[in-house]
């Protein structure tokens, strides 16, 4: 049984994830390749773009989102993960999970006879990544290229690096100490990125990590789930923001990309988030295409 549970997951599809991603943003797949299938979306947390792409996408493949508020499930009552996992199984063709905690996510999938996919946890947004690279290609024609991600070495980073690292493109992380990624997976990152050529690293220096860089990447500081450190992380992250002074320092045709939702003013400043190198809304959109593609590979 297939899961998507950590990029890494990926690691033999991410290419044909691109392309078919390609196909399904231009019209080129008109087909309803998840006809009569349905998927379990259970959130536990906030969303917009995860929710939407899944929820629109599914019906444009010609199937039956759910979306399930795990406050309202059973499980939030304190019903087994495998229990509801094992039950859940018995209607849908898949389920898609945003929860708090990253080894929830992996408990569910051990019950669950149908593919899983992690819609956002604590360690990691695959689906985000994947999303990310698609749009990098799409912007530059290529992905020999390098990155620089600032800020908080998060979920998002954690997932990018290993995507990054399975297509070849190097990345820097700029931040603080106490905030880079997760040790074991930019281990796994580097282990696929010896394979690839991909160059990783991590650096407190945000100069020399932008200097002539082609993809700018930020998150929140405060992450859902870190809210009681909200002050400390602000205080913290402060020299990491991307703003105009730092975009000058990147290669000219540098492109600025955000996951959302965005905080204007700590990680990034509105000229940059809308200004002509942010490509922020492409990759929101890019969101759908991606979900698309994912969903045919796993269900379809
Ligand atoms: N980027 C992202 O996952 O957005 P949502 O939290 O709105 O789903
Ligand atoms: N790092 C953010 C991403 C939101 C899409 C969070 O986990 O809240």
């Amino acid at each position: 049984m297939m899961h998507l549970l950590s990029a890494l997951d990926a690691r033999n599809n991410v290419w044909d994830i691109i392309s078919e991603a390609k196909e399904f943003k231009h019209g080129n797949i008109s087909k309803k390749p998840l006809k009569n299938k349905s998927l379990a979306m259970v959130f536990e947390k906030a969303s917009t773009r995860t929710r939407m792409s899944f929820e629109v996408g599914m019906y444009q493949l010609g199937g039956q989102p759910l979306y399930l508020s795990a406050s309202d499930l059973q499980l939030g009552r304190g019903e087994l993960i495998e229990d509801t996992a094992k039950a859940m199984s018995r209607y849908v063709d898949g389920v898609m999970i945003r929860a708090h905690k990253h080894d929830d996510v992996l408990q569910f999938a051990r019950y669950s006879d149908v593919p899983v996919i992690n819609g956002l946890t604590n360690l990691e947004h695959p689906c985000q990544a994947f999303t990310d690279i698609f749009t990098i290609n799409e912007q530059k024609n290529t992905l020999d290229l390098h990155m620089t991600f600032m800020g908080d070495g998060n979920n998002v980073c954690n997932s990018l690096l290993l995507a990054a690292a399975m297509v070849g493109m190097d990345v820097t992380v700029a931040c603080p100490s106490n905030y880079e990624p997760d040790p074991i997976i930019f281990k796994d990152a580097k282990k696929v990125a010896k394979k690839t050529g991909s160059v990783l690293k991590i650096t407190g220096d945000v100069q020399d990590a932008v200097k002539g860089t082609d993809v700018i990447y930020t998150d929140v500081w405060v992450s859902m789930g870190d809210e009681s450190e909200e002050s400390q992380r602000l205080g913290d992250l402060k020299d990491y923001q991307v703003n105009q002074d730092i975009l000058n320092l990147a290669h000219p045709d540098a492109i600025v990309l955000h996951c959302l939702p965005a905080v204007r003013d700590q990680e990034i400043t509105e000229e940059v988030l809308n200004g002509p190198q942010s490509a922020v809304w492409d990759q929101a959109e890019n969101r759908l295409h991606v979900q698309k593609a994912i969903m045919n590979w796993l269900m379809g």
